[in-house]
């Protein structure tokens, strides 16, 4: 692969779901994941940001092809995905994980944590016997655990400390991608921060590259290089994490920034909030998805759905008004 390819590129990514119950015929359908088009350079953190349900944990897992897109695909260092035969995409695995939400729901309560972290050492075939202990050891130490506790059971942890082990199981392998799904949301708050700062070192470290979902956005801005804001499923603003918090281009995105106070600065242009309620992503509005709630949508706004395009270098827009507001 050539130097300037980036690591993972997602052109035009949709993801349907069907939903029950839903419209004059009981079954209907809508999309979680829609055009979504993105790269990831190596070593870089790209941080996705929305209100729930806006498709961030579906849009991770199209990203690692943990689900099959129904639209566009997905390429990893330059192969897409969708087209590798089941065995090379296996093989890709040790490059390509994830680190979810709830450490309690990922790790199995009645099995070693040092046999877990190993898991996947050892169905790839990367070590075996003596060498799965000494490897496991050094994984609990990279993330700050005592590795003398390679024979404890997960409820012998505490909270933090077993997402540490679920981020030891991610990085047993050597990735050179983590996505990362909510990792602090189901932690103390008191925590939450440390776990945080273990992900910027082994980022550092490691030189992993990292797609962090999460609706805290002082969390985003604190590790990512850039930042997607996602809203119905679509990505209405990208661009590098400072400049995107301190400039919010989007009306979505103001909102969301003015939600978080301790974000604002006083230079900072002036922010209003989203008015009403999300809509309901199976019959989204016509035009911008956001117009229902835009305190500055004008009539072209429920005509014509805005492409996300670029506004300034290396930042990109979904808003027909983003130059006037
Ligand atoms: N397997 C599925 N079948 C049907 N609908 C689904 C499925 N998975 C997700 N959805 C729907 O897709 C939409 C996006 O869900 P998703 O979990 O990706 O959102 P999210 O941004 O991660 O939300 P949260 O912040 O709550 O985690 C939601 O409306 C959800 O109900
Ligand atoms: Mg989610």
């Amino acid at each position: 692969m050539s130097a300037t390819q980036p690591l993972l590129q997602a052109d035009n990514v949709s993801r349907e779901f069907a939903v029950r119950g839903g419209g004059l015929f009981g079954r209907k359908s809508f999309l979680a994941v829609r055009d979504v088009s993105l790269t990831l350079g190596r070593a870089e953190v790209l941080g996705v940001v929305g209100e729930s349900g806006c498709g961030k944990s579906t849009l991770g897992r199209l990203l690692l092809h943990l689900q099959a897109p129904t639209g566009g695909h997905v390429a990893f260092e330059g192969e897409v995905l969708g087209r590798m035969k089941p065995a090379k995409l296996r093989g890709l695995r040790p490059k390509m994980q994830m680190v979810y939400q709830d450490p309690y729901a990922s790790l199995d309560p009645r099995r070693s944590v040092g046999a877990q972290i190993t898991d996947g050492l050892q169905e790839h075939g990367m070590a075996k016997g003596a060498e799965l202990q000494a490897r496991a050891e050094a994984l609990l130490a990279e993330v700050g655990l005592d590795p003398t506790h390679t024979a404890r059971l997960p409820h012998e942890f505490s909270g933090g400390q077993r997402q540490r082990i679920a981020i030891a199981r991610a990085l047993a392998t050597g990735p050179e991608l983590v996505v990362a799904d909510e990792p602090v949301s189901a932690l103390d708050v008191s925590v939450q921060a440390q776990v945080v700062n273990l992900m910027a070192q082994l980022r550092e470290e490691r030189g992993l590259a990292m797609v962090f979902i999460s609706h805290d956005l002082h969390v985003v801005r604190h590790l990512s290089d850039r930042v997607a804001v996602m809203y119905l499923g679509r990505v209405v603003e990208e661009g590098p994490a400072k400049e995107v918090f301190r400039t919010a281009a989007h009306p979505y995105t103001r909102a969301l920034i003015a939600a978080t106070p301790q974000l604002r600065e006083p230079a900072d242009k002036p922010l209003s909030s989203a008015q009403g309620e999300l809509p309901n992503p199976v019959s989204p509005p016509s035009g911008c998805g956001f117009r229902t709630r835009c305190p500055f949508a004008k009539p072209l706004c429920a005509e014509a759905l805005p492409p996300l395009r670029s506004l300034a270098s290396n930042r990109l827009v979904a808003c027909h008004r983003a130059e006037e507001i």
